[in-house]
């Protein structure tokens, strides 16, 4: 369960001092009464709205660029898909788990909010095909050493010394996304995701699949159609046939290091709302957004209507009703659906061929076979040797019959249903960042190169820089764009 990205820390906050000092003078630096945008609404409490109202305050402080910050959630609950389920009196993350040690936004975010990081150990993995474990690593929950050679032993039996081929391949992909953390005087403000991912030089890996990718780097067939297989089908439900970045990304997340929020990674999106002065609607649905007389007009489910000099999209538009007036248009596609299913209770080590529960993987990940009915089962917690919660992943439900025949005995079951993540392909296309030339954004058009906690972050950052610099000359533009904003500046 994974995903990541890095960068280096260092000045950016002294860059963003010093620069909020020598603002452009198109912006009218001094503090006027009335703000630049009176009022930004933001449709989704997730990762990618909560981070962009803070990136928003954070790059505006002291000049009364920005007014009110409405965000609009239509659960009774913000964090979209960082979320926590609880069964058996226990609580457990149900959608975004796992955060690379290099995702600086959300390593930041953390600290700066007081949360507490834990860092899950290491559970035994098995790769099943249906009818046989192809590999078994032993757990390594106390980090010995003998185990982890053991383990790394058991790996190059199997794989060869293309093994040691993965990681400059992940390394290079993290390398190039770290181009996203530097100071922002170097770094663009970016209108659209392929300039983004240009300029970072990770466009590249969005032409080609994974398995095109990953063949051209060198790595045997086998690995790429066991391990690399299981891997991306745990972190994105799907095949070898997604992006070589998504593919990457979601490579990354079998690094070391990996960590979560201690009591759920929703807390994040929860305390960057908290303070950066949002006006949080929950239970509302934005049904409609309409550019009516130079501003935006929502309307939710529950009758209010709300008009807002900005409007920003913060979730994926390929599965939500919002009715645009007028129109948009973006690339057709689709989610991919990740079923959740939690269930306490104990495995049937009938089902693999076993007699004793004690020999079956902490994570049991399957290869690509139409035929397997999930994508991987891992024990969440152990109560006793006939007791565990688990953590089933699977492209379809998983329906009592299924888990009769998986389980010798089935006490509590939750199910969760996730538009989980975009469904990839190569070569990506892209949603612009900005819909209607004007000023309704789209954060999670970055998304279709990869979607993560911290992507989300990333993307939002650069789509508050994008609203300030279009509306307020603020940060580095293209003089094309700066004409552009001067024109549609007086609708505002
Ligand atoms: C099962 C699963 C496992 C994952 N594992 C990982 C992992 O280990 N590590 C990792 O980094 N990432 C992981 N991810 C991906 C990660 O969770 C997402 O990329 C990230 O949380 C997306 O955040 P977001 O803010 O962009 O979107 P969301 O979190 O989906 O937020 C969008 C919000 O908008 C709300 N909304 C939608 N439409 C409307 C409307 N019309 N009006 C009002 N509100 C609306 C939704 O209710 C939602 O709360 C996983 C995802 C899933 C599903
Ligand atoms: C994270 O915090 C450190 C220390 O405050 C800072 O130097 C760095 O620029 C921050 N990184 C990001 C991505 O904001
Ligand atoms: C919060 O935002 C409102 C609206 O712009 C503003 O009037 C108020 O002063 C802000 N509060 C704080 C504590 O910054
Ligand atoms: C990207 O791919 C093109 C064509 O495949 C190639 O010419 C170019 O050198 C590549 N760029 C990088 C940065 O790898
Ligand atoms: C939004 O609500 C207002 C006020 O009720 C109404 O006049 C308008 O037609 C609605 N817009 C849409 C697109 O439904």
């Amino acid at each position: 369960m994974v995903k990541q990205i890095r960068f280096p820390l260092l000045s950016i906050l002294l860059i963003i001092i010093i620069s909020s000092s020598i603002l452009p003078s198109s912006c009218n630096p001094q503090i006027t009464k009335s703000p630049k945008i009176n009022k930004v609404c933001i449709i989704g409490s997730g990762i990618s709205g909560s981070s962009l109202s803070h990136f928003l305050r954070k790059y505006s402080e002291d000049r009364n660029l920005i007014g009110e910050i409405h965000i609009f959630e239509r659960n009774g609950i913000v964090g979209g898909r960082t979320a926590t389920v609880t069964i058996g009196g226990d609580t457990f993350e149900a959608g975004g788990s796992i955060i690379h040690p290099k995702n600086y936004h959300a390593l930041n975010f953390t600290h700066l909010l007081n949360l507490k990081i834990k860092t899950p150990s290491d559970g035994s993995l098995g790769i099943w095909d249906g009818s046989q474990f192809l590999i078994k690593t032993l757990d390594n929950k106390n980090n010995r050493k003998l185990i982890s050679l053991y383990n790394s032993f058991r790996l190059f039996f199997r794989y060869g010394l293309s093994l040691l081929k993965m990681d400059p391949f992940i390394k290079t992909m993290l390398g190039n996304f770290l181009n996203y953390y530097t100071d922002l005087e170097s770094r663009p403000v970016f209108e659209t995701v392929e300039e983004m991912l240009k300029w970072s030089k990770l466009y590249n890996l969005t032409r080609g699949t994974l398995q095109e990718e990953l063949i051209e780097a060198g790595l045997a067939p086998k690995l790429i159609s066991e391990l690399i297989t299981v891997i991306t089908r745990i972190n994105y439900g799907q095949s070898m046939s997604i992006s070589g970045l998504a593919g990457a990304v979601s490579m990354a997340g079998s690094d070391d290091g990996l960590w979560a929020v201690e009591g759920g990674n929703w807390q994040i999106a929860a305390g960057l709302i908290k303070h950066s002065n949002v006006t949080l609607h929950l239970h509302e649905e934005i049904e409609s957004v309409s550019h009516i007389g130079g501003s935006y007009e929502l309307n939710s489910t529950t009758g209010n209507t709300y008009s807002c000099g900005v409007a920003v999209v913060a979730t994926p538009l390929d599965e939500v009703k919002i009715r645009f007036s007028p129109p948009i248009s973006i690339p057709e596609r689709r989610l991919q659906h990740t079923h959740a299913t939690f269930v306490r209770g104990i495995l049937n080590p009938g089902y693999f061929g076993m007699n004793s529960v004690v020999n079956i993987p902490e994570c049991v990940g399957t290869i690509e076979d139409p035929s397997l009915p999930f994508t991987s089962i891992s024990v969440l917690k152990k109560y006793s040797e006939d007791d565990m919660t688990y953590k089933i992943f699977s492209r379809a439900p998983m329906e009592d019959t299924l888990l009769d025949q998986l389980f010798r005995t089935v006490k509590e079951v939750i199910r969760i249903n996730w538009g989980a993540y975009p469904h990839y392909h190569a070569p990506e296309v892209f949603s612009p960042f900005v819909l209607d030339g004007l000023h309704l954004y789209y954060v999670n058009a970055f998304e279709n190169a990869a979607s993560t906690i911290e992507t989300g972050a990333v993307a939002a950052e650069n789509v508050a820089r994008l609203i300030l610099s279009r509306c307020c000359g603020h940060t580095s533009t293209s003089s094309h764009l700066r004409q552009f904003v001067s024109e549609v500046h007086v609708e505002l």
